[in-house]
This record gives structure tokens, C-alpha cells and sequence, in this order.
């Protein structure tokens, strides 16, 4: 008996199977095409429909058969399986006049069981622009939000319910006790734990190396070095060789820094291949993000392959290993109706075809970075390095944004006067959209659209701190949910709006690596100084952008809190230390950095990274 979870191509399907899995129910994805035949002779104990990043009124967007409707069994839809339900019953969807990404406050109202034991305001997460507007016969509104009035329905008797938000993510505070409610509706069928998984994939490992070593790919982070451990455990030392390929778009002395910790962890062996040059050269004159992003995939396994052919080893010996986890799938567009958000570095098409063509084992694929933390634990490994923050693969590859020419969006003009006249106050004195763009995820699609700055009036002083930062909290969700041109909200923390423009990088160059090298070097050290101030920091990336003044460039901090990196919120960190840290950034990349913004955008509707 399974709970199954109906795959709409949302980026947080697969979210969904892991937490019901938490709730000690065992669960399994499908297709959202699967007849209700063939799902009841898999004996299914409930339901729950995801969200995904179409239309339940475009042509072709994804059905499901409506006899699965009358099983008889629970069933909970999320954004869109919460519009699917209602459109298949008769009920109506419309696009939303105001769409609604991340936080947003959700009202109960009446007696569900859904909502059995909670609070009668919940912060909810929402990532959604169409909405139900009229219930299907027999339901009722069991909650609401300021913009969005049916934000969740049910129909008692047949234990069918709908919610707008995302009760899935960390982010939705009582989303959890949601899907708890929702599961003690249904019947219970095996359970599921970590310390199973680690006994139960040990095993697989073993049955899909035998007679065979792996190669794996490290970079120091949290996966690549579970992923070693558990590969070690599972094959012993002398089958798995470890290489980290020194693409020179890591941090300032990551490198050997890496090579030091993991040996103190007892990773002896790892190889280090510089590929500096080769990195760089294939990344000459390109500017387009998803093309930076495909080419380092490639770099990789192009290196790999060199190391390999000069250690000679027998390709038909030698598995590749990765350690990928489900984000990078989910984000790289890898299930089949899911909108690919940017292609991770170990799902560039190569690599897929080598995963079909069996050459590749990912044992931590199904996990998540709270997970795979867990997992870390389970084998002992130290916590100096199952606490590190996460870096992407492709490193600072993605976050040296470039531009051959300007990116103007065509109204802003008329977008500033707007947002003066509408979210300016006492706290704001300025607004400015950037001519440059960045990635984002909105309603569970890829956007890629514009930053607008925010200037803080430096003379509010009879605002607590505090009180600035929900302002800025509020603004920075209304601004994006109102305007759908503008997906980043930042805030001048250095420099002048008046005499920022635009300045011509068409790629990444070596001084510039170097000087955001500088600038990350400075946040570091600021983080592991002031530990108290920053303990709550998940990630903190640092971007380069090419806009500024005098031929400058400016450096964005984007400090996040998360737990697992499929939602996220800006970490409010004291404006005086931001002020430091900004001094002390100008100062350090000498006369290369004229502005420093903060990013505010929660995820969604921003990604963490900006490409
Ligand atoms: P986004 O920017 O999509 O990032 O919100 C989610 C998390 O994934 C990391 N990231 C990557 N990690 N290869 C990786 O191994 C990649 O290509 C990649 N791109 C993003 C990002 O740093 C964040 O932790």
C-alpha cells in the first residue's frame, strides 16, 4: 500500500514524495496520465496531485483521467492538482489579476481536518499566477489569502481538498502538520527512514560496481564528499578514485584548502587536475547563462575523460560517479512535463546519455541537502565538512554575470514612476531597475528578467532595525507579484544610483575571477568572524555585475537562509555590518568595484544564483 504522488512537472513533485515519506507513510511518484485502473490494482492508501508550471486551461496541458476522482480514497492537490481538481469537477480557474510568489499569509476558515491543530493565520509560500475562482459543485472554501480568495478547498464527505500553497516546502511554516493531517487520512501502509537508505543503497552500489571501480568527481562540497564516503563504504577504498578538476572558478584557495580538509577526513588519495586554462578558453566570448552553464557541464567530463585516458584506465572497468542530488535534476528540466529552471553541471545532455546508457552511478539522487547532511552524519563524517555552505559546481562560472550590451527594459521609466508613486515612503527614497538580467523560478517555470534597486533613506532613524527589514520583507514580495517584468528586489547598500550605468563585459576574464575572488575572500572572513551575526546563513553567494560607475563594476551579496534549496528567504543581516562589509569590499578589489547591492528575493520567485 503506497500514497501516490501525481507528477505534474512542478519543481516540487518529487518534494512532495519525500515528505510524505517523513511522515513515515511510504510513497511513490507517478505520471499524472496514469488510468485510474492501473493505479488501483497498485493498491493505493491516498492521493496527492502536484504543482506544475502550466495552464489547467492551456491546450495540452497535463489531465488526468477523472475516474481517479471517484476512487474513494483522500486526495490533496497543491497549485496546480488543487486547480486540476477543480476544473475537472466543474469549478473555474482564471489568471490572477495579482500572482503571488513566495510568502504569503493564508487564512483557515471553517473545520477541515486539513488544518486540524493549527493556528488561524499560517505563513504559507505560493508560487502562482492563475487561480480557482468558482468551486466545483459539493466543495467549500476552506481558506484564503489577501489576493487569492479560494487559496483552499475541500469536499468533506469525499475527502478530496485543494490547496493554492506549497505545504511541501520548508518555507510554508505549519506545511508540514498539513501534510501530517493529510496523511492520517489515509490508510498506513511500510514506513521509511535514512538509516534504511544507507543500508539499502550500500547494497545497490555494490550490485551495480560489480567487477567494477568508480572514478567520482569531488569539489570539496557536501554531496561529492557523502557521495565518496558512502561509495567507500559500500566498495572500500582501492575501487573508488577521487579527482576534483580545478576549473580556476573556485573560491581563493579552495583548491588545496579542499585537498587539507577531505585528507584530514581520511580521503587520502584525491587526485587534483588544474584545468584552469582549459576552463577559460572554452568559456572565451560567451555571455548567454544556460551556454556558460552547458559548456563547464562539458569541460568536466571532456577533463575526466584526459585524466582517465592518461591513468590508462579500461573504460569498460571504470564507472563514472556523481554526487548529484535531486535539485539538480528537478532544476535542470529532467522529469517530463517540468520546466527547466538552468542546467546543473551533472545534467548537461552527455551525461544523460551516459545515465541511459548505464556508465553512471549517483547514488544520493534521490536526496535532498538536509538529507544527504543526515546521511554524512550516519557515516561519521566531520562536521566541519558536512557543515559547509553549499557551492555550485560550475562555481564562479555562474556568478560573474556577463553582457556584450545593455539589457534596458523597454518601460522602466514608467515602471520606476510607478513603484515611486505606489511602495515608496519614509524608508524609500529611490527606486531603479537594472539594465542587466537574472534567472528566477515563477510558478515553477524559468524567468530570466530584471533586478529593481531599492535606496533606503540613510536619514530614517526613528525605525527600529527590525521594522525596516518587514517593510523591506513586504516590498520586496509585492513589487515582483505586481510587476511581472521584475523578478529580483535589491538594495543599495554602496555607491550612487545617479551615476550607475551599464558597462560592456562580454565574458568571464581572469582579473575579473580575481576580483570576485577578492570580494568572496572579504565575506568569508567577515562570516567567520562574526559567527553570531551570520549562524543562520545557508548559502552566501557573491555576484559580479557588470554595472557601475568610471568603468566599474558591482559587486551583489545575496546571503540566504534555506534548508534545502528548493525555497528560500534573504538572511536579514544588521545594516551597519553590511556597511563594513561593503567598505571593506571596495577597498580589497582595489578600483574595481564602484556599487554594492544586497539581494532581498526569496526563492521564488529569484533561484539563489543568479544564472
Ligand atoms: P538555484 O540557483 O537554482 O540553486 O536556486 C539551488 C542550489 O543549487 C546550487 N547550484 C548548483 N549546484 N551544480 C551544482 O552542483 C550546478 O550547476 C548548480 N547550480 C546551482 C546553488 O548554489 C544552490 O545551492
Amino acid at each position: 500500500m503506497a500514497l501516490f504522488v501525481f507528477d505534474f512537472g512542478g519543481q516540487y513533485a518529487h518534494l512532495i514524495a519525500n515528505r510524505v515519506r517523513r511522515c513515515k507513510a511510504y510513497s511513490e511518484i507517478v505520471p499524472n496520465d496514469i488510468s485510474a485502473e492501473e493505479l488501483q490494482k497498485r493498491n493505493p492508501s491516498g492521493i496527492i496531485f502536484s504543482g506544475g508550471p502550466h495552464s489547467v486551461f492551456e491546450e495540452n496541458s497535463p489531465q488526468i483521467d477523472p475516474q481517479i476522482l471517484e476512487l474513494g480514497i483522500p486526495i490533496l492537490g497543491i497549485c496546480y492538482g488543487h486547480q486540476i481538481i477543480a476544473r475537472t469537477l466543474g469549478g473555474k480557474v482564471e489568471a490572477g489579476k495579482v500572482h503571488e510568489f513566495g510568502k504569503a499569509d493564508f487564512f483557515p476558515t471553517g473545520e477541515s481536518k486539513l488544518f486540524e491543530h493549527l493556528p488561524s493565520s499560517l505563513s504559507m509560500w505560493m508560487s502562482h499566477g492563475d487561480q480557482v475562482t468558482v468551486l466545483p459543485e459539493g466543495f467549500q472554501t476552506i481558506g484564503t489569502t489577501k489576493d487569492c480568495g479560494i487559496a483552499a478547498m475541500e469536499h468533506s464527505e469525499k475527502r478530496i481538498f485543494g490547496v493554492q500553497f506549497h505545504p511541501e516546502v520548508t518555507h510554508s511554516l505549519h506545511g508540514m502538520e498539513v501534510l501530517e493531517n493529510f496523511v492520517a487520512l489515509c490508510e498506513k501502509g511500510q514506513e521509511w527512514s535514512l538509516e534504511n537508505f544507507v543500508e539499502e543503497e550500500t547494497q545497490k552500489i555494490q550490485k551495480k560496481c560489480e567487477g567494477k571501480k568508480v572514478f567520482l568527481l569531488v569539489s570539496g562540497g557536501v554531496d561529492s564528499s557523502v557521495c565518496f564516503a558512502l561509495l567507500e563504504k559500500a566498495l572500500g577504498k582501492d575501487r573508488v578514485f577521487g579527482c576534483l578538476i580545478d576549473h580556476g572558478l573556485m573560491r581563493k584557495n579552495e583548491a588545496s584548502e579542499v585537498k587539507a580538509m577531505l585528507a584530514k577526513a581520511g580521503f587520502e588519495g584525491l587526485h587534483i587536475e588544474n584545468a584552469q586554462e582549459f576552463f577559460l578558453e572554452k568559456l572565451h566570448g560567451v555571455a548567454e547563462p544556460e551556454a556558460k552553464r552547458k559548456i563547464i557541464g562539458d569541460a568536466f567530463l571532456e577533463v575526466q575523460n584526459i585524466v582517465s585516458e592518461r591513468l590508462q584506465l579500461n573504460p569498460e572497468e571504470w564507472l563514472l560517479a556523481q554526487g548529484t542530488i535531486y535539485p539538480d535534476t528537478i532544476e535542470s528540466g529532467g522529469t517530463k512535463h517540468a520546466s527547466k529552471i538552468k542546467t546543473h553541471h551533472n545534467r548537461v545532455k552527455k551525461i544523460t546519455e551516459m545515465i541511459e546508457s548505464g556508465k553512471i552511478i549517483e547514488p544520493m539522487v534521490e536526496l535532498y541537502k538536509d538529507e544527504v547532511r543526515a546521511v554524512g552524519r550516519i557515516l561519521g563524517l566531520p562536521e566541519e565538512l558536512i557543515a559547509r555552505h553549499p557551492f555550485p559546481g560550475p562555481g564562479l562560472g555562474v556568478r560573474i554575470l556577463c553582457a556584450k550590451e545593455e539589457n534596458t527594459l523597454e518601460d522602466s521609466a514608467a515602471i520606476e514612476k510607478n513603484i515611486a508613486e505606489n511602495f515608496q515612503n519614509d524608508l524609500i527614497s529611490d527606486a531603479k531597475i537594472l539594465p542587466i538580467k537574472s534567472v528566477g523560478v515563477q510558478g515553477d517555470g524559468r524567468s530570466y528578467r530584471h533586478p529593481c534597486v531599492l535606496k533606503m533613506n540613510r536619514q530614517e532613524k526613528t525605525l527600529p532595525e527590525t521594522e525596516k527589514w518587514q517593510q523591506l520583507e513586504v516590498l520586496t514580495s509585492q513589487i515582483p507579484n505586481h510587476f511581472p517584468v521584475l523578478n529580483r528586489v535589491l538594495l543599495l547598500i554602496s555607491g550612487n544610483l545617479e551615476d550607475m550605468t551599464f558597462q560592456p563585459r562580454p565574458q568571464i576574464t581572469k582579473d575579473r575571477i580575481t576580483t570576485l575572488q577578492e570580494a568572496d575572500a572579504v565575506v568569508r572572513n567577515f562570516c567567520f568572524e562574526n559567527q553570531k551575526i551570520t549562524q543562520n546563513i545557508w548559502q552566501f553567494p557573491v555576484v559580479l555585475a557588470p554595472v557601475g560607475g568610471d568603468e566599474k563594476e558591482s559587486i551583489i551579496l545575496r546571503p540566504i537562509e534555506s534548508e534545502n534549496a528548493m525555497t528560500a528567504n534573504a538572511a536579514h543581516l544588521p545594516f551597519e555590518f553590511l556597511e563594513k562589509m561593503a567598505e571593506e569590499i571596495i577597498k580589497k578589489c582595489g578600483n574595481k568595484i564602484s556599487h554594492i547591492f544586497y539581494d532581498l528575493t526569496s526563492k521564488p520567485p529569484g533561484t539563489i544564483e543568479w544564472e
